[in-house]
């Protein structure tokens, strides 16, 4: 069936038709489509800007406050994580020293003629003093001229127990005093068993603790100079003991070529104070 002209859109007869060739209708549709267009234009900008921008804002600002809530946390766990990791370190450390045998604690662990056994033999303290070791009088005369002798080889000592005999150990964490020191005063094998085989580990001297950074090295000089030295130490500072001589070093050879003492194999120094 063919439809009538008037109802075809499009057609030149059809309203459409009309409207398309209205001017009027044309120029207004055009204004109204610019105004719509516009008007949509500037309602995505204040949404765009007026509402959107902040809202990102927000969300930045919210995400800041988190990160930095996050990073809080991660740092104290961090910190208390190192705090828990120290001291774990000290338990286990601890644990490890307090529960590990020494190498010679059992007899079988023991190599038979090492200085170990000759050690353990000797009972304990690690210094043999030999049963016709000299003595001497606490209060003989000391020798001006060992003591110049032993004031040179001093010089020695100084490096690391200073000029002063204060001890070099608040400087640089080297020496003990010698000044007040009972080991300085007690016993004279300690002192010649020290010069022929070095001391090490935290030693007391006068009431005070100290754990040098290095152990004291052997100084196996000759007999004079050993006594020299050593009456020198005993004598100076303000110490007062006995001199000591060449005899005794020579009667305390036997330590040379043994272990490094530990203060805990040294005699105790109230033993013989300002004796021998
Ligand atoms: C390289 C540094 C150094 C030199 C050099 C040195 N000593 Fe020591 N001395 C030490 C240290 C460290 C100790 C403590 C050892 C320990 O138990 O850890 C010590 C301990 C001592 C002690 C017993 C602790 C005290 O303070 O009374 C005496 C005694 C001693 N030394 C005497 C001497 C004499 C004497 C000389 C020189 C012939 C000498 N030392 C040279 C570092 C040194």
């Amino acid at each position: 069936m063919e439809s009538s002209p008037q109802n075809s859109p499009g057609s030149p007869g059809s309203p459409r038709q009309k409207d398309v060739n209205n001017t009027l209708k044309r120029f207004s549709t055009f204004w109204i489509g610019c105004i719509l267009f516009v008007a949509f234009g500037l309602a995505s900008l204040v949404l765009g800007i007026g509402f959107n921008k902040p809202v990102v804002n927000n969300i930045d600002k919210v995400n800041a406050k988190r990160r930095a809530m996050i990073k809080r946390g991660v740092d104290k766990s961090h910190a208390g994580a190192r705090e828990k990791a120290l001291l774990s370190f000290e338990r286990v450390g601890s644990h490890f020293l307090n529960t590990a045998p020494a190498p010679d604690e059992k007899p079988e662990f023991v190599l038979p003629g090492s200085a170990t056994q000759k050690r353990k033999a000797s009972g304990g303290s690690g210094i043999v003093v030999p049963a016709g070791f000299p003595t001497v009088d606490p209060d003989a005369p000391v020798d001006v001229a060992v003591m110049e002798q032993g004031k040179a080889m001093f010089a020695i000592c100084s490096a690391c127990h200073g000029p002063e005999g204060k001890g070099m150990y608040h400087i640089n964490k080297t020496g003990p005093p010698l000044a007040n020191s009972e080991w300085v005063t007690g016993p004279v094998a300690n002192l010649i068993a020290i010069q022929f085989r070095g001391l090490s580990g935290p030693i007391e001297v006068n009431g005070e603790k100290y754990t040098p950074v290095a152990p004291m090295a052997a100084l196996p000089l000759d007999n004079n100079s050993i006594a020299a030295v050593l009456t020198y130490i005993r004598n100076s500072f303000g110490n007062k003991a006995s001199p000591v001589t060449p005899e005794q070093v020579e009667a305390m050879r036997g330590e040379l070529g043994k272990p490094m003492l530990s203060p805990a194999d040294l005699i105790p120094p109230t033993a013989a104070t300002g004796s021998n």
